[in-house]
């Protein structure tokens, strides 16, 4: 267990041992803009022991958020990002963000037709009203991943240390790699190599913009959990891809939110509380009625992705971020002797911002977080906390 507190290079920064608090959506914002709850959060986390924390989704841009109050990256978050990235560093933390376009995931009003690879069904957002995305042209592709050098440069230049490029749980980029949302018949449709040709792109600019040295994580699906989906075997293959492009790390993951939204996460279901959460009653109801048959129940069990992850570690060489149930320190000497060089933990932080402290010490072995899952109701109820 000691050698998980043991110091180690992410890229060209030394993290103080192998923990990263994953992005888990915090809903701490005023109007789009971070508030002090947002910067008390992930001081908390530094605090409590881990080495990098991530704020979670950064969009790129307006038309990259799921829902219009949502944060995206701009001068007035930048400034209050800027004051959240100091605070961390002054309680001896590293801080990351990650850096996210919802696709056709958008209840954002504003945005009639949001993009996609190919025009497809929007299941996340027809409540709201907006039923279809829009296919993607040469110049919106051009734009998106402007989009994202700039907000990676600007993170970069305020004094984040790092940047996590989410390319899963059915986001924009993965929209692109997976056959289920990409449909097109270009050069980035159709093979696994032309699927996955936009978001390497993606990347690639970036990294041109942040310079060789600035870590870039990228955050991507295992497989996205349903068949005609993508699969553990083509992620192998974007692994290599990204291991050969200069990626810091990648934190394995799964799940597409509008399809499989439990699969990333297991654990109970909190139907009640995200039925009173819908925007209208019209979603209220339609949730009521069809949510119980449609949202797919898995069952929780620790390190539930380490099975997949190994496949991956047996795949590449490059540093690799486990995800998913951990929740002991039995799981994390089970996930460091598979050889994984980080661990990434989002409820058990939920739950006690301490538990890394708690394992340290020996005052516990195992968090008390119970997956009832109520803590992403709570996302939208002023702030993601535990109620456990
Ligand atoms: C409340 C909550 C919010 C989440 N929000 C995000 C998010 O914004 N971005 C993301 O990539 N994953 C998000 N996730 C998924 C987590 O990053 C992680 O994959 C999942 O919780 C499994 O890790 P755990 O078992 O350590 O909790 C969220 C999970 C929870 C519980």
């Amino acid at each position: 267990m000691q050698r998980a507190f043991q110091s180690r290079k992410l890229a060209s920064i030394e993290l103080k041992n192998s923990f990263i608090k994953t992005a888990t959506f915090e809903g701490m914002y005023d109007d789009g803009i971070p508030n002090q709850k947002l910067i008390d959060y992930h001081v908390s986390m530094a605090k409590g022991g881990v080495a990098l924390t991530t704020v979670s989704y950064g969009a790129i841009s307006p038309d990259a958020r799921t829902f219009k109050t949502q944060m995206y990256i701009h001068d007035d978050s930048l400034e209050q990002l800027k004051i959240l990235a100091d605070s961390v560093h002054q309680v001896g933390g590293k801080v990351s963000i990650q850096l996210t376009h919802c696709g056709y995931f958008s209840k954002n009003t504003d945005q009639k037709r949001p993009l996609a690879p190919s025009r497809v069904f929007n299941e996340y957002g027809c409540m709201s009203g907006i039923f279809f995305s829009r296919a993607m042209t040469a110049l919106d592709l051009e734009k998106v991943s402007e989009d994202f050098a700039k907000a990676a440069f600007d993170l970069k230049n305020i004094g984040f240390d790092a940047v996590e490029l989410h390319m899963g749980h059915g986001y924009l980029l993965s929209q692109f790699l997976s056959p289920w949302t990409n449909r097109r018949k270009d050069e980035y449709g159709g093979s696994l190599e032309n699927r996955a040709r936009y978001p390497l792109e993606v990347f690639k600019k970036i990294k041109q913009k942040v310079g060789s040295d600035f870590p870039i994580l990228v955050k991507l699906n295992l497989s996205d959990g349903f068949q005609g989906g993508f699969t553990l075997d083509e992620c192998k293959y974007v692994a290599k891809e990204l291991e050969d492009a200069g990626c810091a790390a990648l934190v394995l993951s799964g799940g597409f939110t509008s399809k499989t939204p439990f699969y990333l996460m297991r654990g109970g279901i909190p139907l009640k509380g995200m039925i009173q959460n819908g925007t209208s009653l019209a979603e209220k109801f339609t949730m009521a009625l069809f949510a119980p048959f449609i949202i797919k129940k898995y069952d929780f069990e620790p390190n539930f992705f380490l099975k997949q992850a190994r496949i991956i570690r047996e795949t590449v060489t490059m540093p690799l971020v486990y995800l998913g149930g951990v929740d002991s320190k039995k799981g994390i000497e089970e996930i460091l002797d598979a050889g994984f060089e980080f661990i990434s933990i989002g409820r058990a932080l939920i739950h006690d911002p301490d538990f890394l402290l708690k394992l340290k010490d020996g005052s516990i072995t195992k968090s008390g977080c119970t997956r009832c899952n109520q803590c992403i109701v709570e996302m939208d109820r002023g702030g993601v906390r535990c109620v456990i």
